[in-house]
């Protein structure tokens, strides 16, 4: 009986030549496994492909509750922003998909996984370094990697094995999506002097012809309701995602630093998850203690590095989310989200509107109206503050003093 390999399957050309090529040339027996984590895209006919290309089984798992409540939940509380800019939208989801790849490993009895991921980028460290962490023990094998073929040698590869798909006009961009956003690739988009197109936008096409505001409210970090109207994760974000993207909000245009080493430029349209990290941060100014809200920015910073470099199955992001866990305690309250109509781009094209957090409350607001006001209601004693100041300077003073002396100065 012929070894079982479980692949990463998305219905593209790749990931199909690699369901021939893993039996074609290694002999395997290949179950063919989808997760679907919000991408667009017909789920109904992955499995028909997947067979027809010559998969002994195909599934389609549904992620996208646990994506969000296990993956999406601790990166918001992170406020996860990779080079301050970038919510990890691709990054984010392969371990989830990794994690349900070693489950269908061990259901089927499989010896090895492999996914359809190029040499160059992050995504082929996050599948092998994740699947390391969760079953050290399965072969992993990265078929698009070693095969050298183009688009059309792929093609023509194909339908020497008797396969031809209908091949669609293929977009001239790579594409990831999923319920925290979507990244464009590659195409004209190489070149990082050019403006992106309009064609590249699909999350963030500007429609919306009128103002509004939304309120988010968040128990605990969590994003719970939107307009009091209470409401499960994934139709939070979708709810949201597609108001404020209507805006054309969430949209990012960055060269970006891969793991391997390439800089590469990347277009992102990220909707709700920046709409969320953006509240979230805001509704934290409000109910953090100084202290903690400041270690709690320097170990973001940490905890998306980490997720972008494939760490997620560590010790390290595992502590440091008990962390963010505990931090997120009192970040309950809701904050108002304010949207203003899209204006005018110098080529001609509607450019996006603006989305920006327009007040905040909390039960837990360490805000003191009595401390901060400059009116009557003042009870901040201002004569305290003398004796601190000069302590607080003291040790520059006498430094500068001391400097005086200086043979140089
Ligand atoms: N550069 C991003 C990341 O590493 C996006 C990768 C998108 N992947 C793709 N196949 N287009 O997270």
């Amino acid at each position: 009986m012929a070894d079982k390999i479980v692949l990463a399957y998305s219905g593209g050309l790749d990931t199909s030549a690699c369901v021939v090529w893993l039996k074609d040339k290694f002999g395997y027996d290949v179950v063919a496994m989808a997760a679907d984590v919000g991408q667009a895209g017909e789920f109904g006919s992955i499995q028909d492909r997947a067979s027809y290309a010559g998969a002994i089984e195909a599934q389609v798992v549904d992620c996208k509750e646990e994506f969000a409540r296990d993956y999406l939940v601790p990166a918001l509380r992170a406020n996860a922003l990779y080079e301050g800019k970038y919510p990890l939208v691709s990054a984010l989801s392969r371990p989830v998909i990794v994690k349900h790849m070693v489950d269908t490993a061990r259901k089927v009895g499989a010896v090895a996984v492999a996914h359809g991921c190029t040499g160059k980028g992050n995504d082929q460290v996050r599948f092998e370094v994740s699947t390391g962490a969760l079953a050290p023990d399965l072969d992993i094998v990265a078929p698009v990697r070693s095969w050298n073929m183009t688009r059309e040698q792929c093609i023509e590869y194909l339908s020497d094995k008797g396969i031809t798909f209908e091949v669609t006009k293929k977009s001239p961009y790579s594409i990831d999506d999923n319920l925290w956003g979507r990244a464009i690739e590659c195409g004209i988009l190489e070149d990082p002097w050019l403006t992106p197109p309009d064609d590249v936008y699909e999350l963030t096409k500007i429609t919306a012809t009128n103002p509004s505001e939304i309120t988010i409210s968040f128990e605990e970090g969590i994003p719970v309701a939107l307009d009091g109207q209470a409401m499960g994760l994934v139709e939070l974000i979708e709810k949201l995602g597609a108001h404020v993207g209507s805006y054309g909000f969430g949209r990012l245009d960055m060269v970006e630093n891969r793991r391997v080493g390439i800089k590469s430029r990347e277009v992102y349209e990220c909707p709700a998850s920046l709409a969320l990290i953006y509240a979230h941060q805001d509704l934290e100014a409000i109910t953090l203690e100084r202290d903690l809200h400041h270690e709690k920015m320097n170990l973001e910073h940490r905890y998306s590095e980490l997720i972008y470099d494939g760490l997620w199955f560590s010790p390290l992001r595992e502590s440091l989310d008990s962390f963010m866990e505990s931090a997120s305690k009192r970040v309950t309250g809701d904050v108002r989200l304010r949207c203003d109509t899209p204006g005018k781009s110098i080529d001609g094209s509607r450019s996006p509107g603006k989305v920006y957090v327009a007040g905040r409350r909390s039960p837990y607001s360490l805000y003191s109206h009595e401390l901060a006001t400059y009116g009557d209601a003042d009870t901040f004693r201002h004569q305290d503050s003398e004796g601190f100041v000069k302590i607080w300077g003291l040790g520059l003073k006498t430094w500068a003093q001391q400097a005086g002396e200086e043979p140089n100065r």
